[in-house]
């Protein structure tokens, strides 16, 4: 049994139930909204109908048949279940978009191997390390990737280092870490085939991690993108964490005690140390969920915004567990960014906890600075 309902100015018919024969998540409209502004921005120089475009795990085929007739990209649509194959075909009917849409039932893997596209999509359940490869052989300028495995990005169990090739550690910026292991992974798995990255725009909200970034040929590119990747050390007695680039591990240049305390050093990764995001793209998304008709408009210009202005800081500090080991009465987060700022460090919000500031001070000259702002309460 099918229900309609519409998306953007897309209508569809989605499973009453969501079975795993037909997959549809009414909460990834958000990731959604935010895909077709995106897709927009970065699709407005190019004439549209040349761009062409894949879902490859599409479900009810909801995000291919959007960009067809929200975007008039050129889509492919592919499901390897026979059901939603056959749903997909009704909703691509139901928008009148069958001139720029093709539909398969084929194994994702295939398809990507045999085709290249210009823009790649991948949305599994869980993880996508197994479409990973196929994804990064086939994309030509663009290539958007969820992961809503987010416990072994996390460190939350082992299955980190056997999926994604990089060591999480179990930190109070575990978002941010899942994301940055996440984007290693398509860094390494690109650079196969001499391809390098660039994110634009890379983001987690509640359950799953998005990442769009734009991919350029070139195995000198290549090169330099894999210089991006690094680790990050943590000391979990104060606190104490950075970053440093692969090559220092590499040539061994790295203590493993921490410099603040004398305590053992963790280090995580592999993991993408550079900016996650490209700000004039952003802005450009921005504008786009400005202007459209979208469901999700308020949450998606709320990450989008806060994006923009977010630092380009590998980790962020939780301010309420800061003050908490501290013992000091939480002060409000604006007040500290305030006063990081006037003492001449960078200080920020983050899109990954409503409750965290990015900052280039170290912890201990943060914990002085909260406890200098508890006197003056
Ligand atoms: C999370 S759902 C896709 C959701 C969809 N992209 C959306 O936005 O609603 C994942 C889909 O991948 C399909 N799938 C799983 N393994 C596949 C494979 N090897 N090849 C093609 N499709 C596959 C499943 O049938 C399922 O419909
Ligand atoms: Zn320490």
């Amino acid at each position: 049994m099918f229900s309609e309902i519409q998306e953007g100015t897309t209508k569809l018919l989605v499973p009453q139930q969501s079975t795993k024969a037909i997959f549809y998540n009414p909460k990834m409209e958000l990731c959604r909204d935010i895909d077709i502004a995106s897709i927009a921005a970065f699709g407005s120089p190019f004439p549209s109908s040349q761009l062409t475009y894949i879902d490859a795990l599409a479900g009810t085929g909801v995000r291919g048949v959007r960009i067809a007739k929200e975007i008039g990209l050129q889509v492919t649509i592919n499901d390897r279940s026979t059901p939603a194959y056959e749903l997909i075909k009704r909703n691509i009917a139901l928008n009148k978009v069958e001139e720029r849409t093709a539909a398969h039932n084929e194994d994702a893997n295939v398809l990507l191997a045999r085709t290249p596209y210009d823009l790649v999509d991948i949305d599994p359940f869980g993880s996508p390390v197994l479409f990973l490869d196929a994804a990064c052989r086939s994309v030509k300028r663009l290539l958007l990737v969820t992961a809503t495995d987010t416990a072994p990005l996390c460190g939350a169990h082992i299955g980190g280092v056997r999926n994604y090739g990089a060591r999480p550690l179990k930190t109070e910026y575990h978002a941010e870490m899942a994301t940055r292991i996440l984007l290693g992974a398509v860094t390494r798995d690109l650079g196969k085939y001499d391809k390098a990255i660039h994110p634009l725009l890379s983001y987690a909200s509640a359950h799953f991690i998005r990442v769009i970034a734009r991919v350029e040929k070139g195995a000198r590119k290549a090169d330099e993108s894999i210089e991006r990747l690094g680790f990050i050390a943590q000391c979990f007695a104060c606190g104490h964490r950075f970053a440093f680039p692969c090559a220092d591990m590499l040539n061994l240049n790295v203590t493993n005690t921490c410099a603040l305390c004398g305590q053992k050093l963790r280090v995580a990764g592999p993991l993408y140390l550079h900016p996650i995001k490209a700000r004039e793209f952003c802005e450009r998304v921005h504008v786009e969920l400005g202007n459209r008709e979208l469901g999700k408009k308020h949450e998606a210009l709320k990450i989008v915004h806060t994006c923009i202005h977010e630092l380009d800081i590998p980790f962020y500090y939780e301010h309420h567990a800061l003050c908490k080991s501290l013992k000091l009465p939480p002060t409000s987060i604006s007040s500290l960014i305030n006063a990081l700022r006037s003492n001449g460090f960078s200080a920020g919000r983050t899109h990954f906890s409503n409750t965290a500031i990015k900052t280039d001070a170290r912890i201990d000259e943060l914990k002085t600075l909260l406890k200098a702002l508890s006197t003056e309460l």
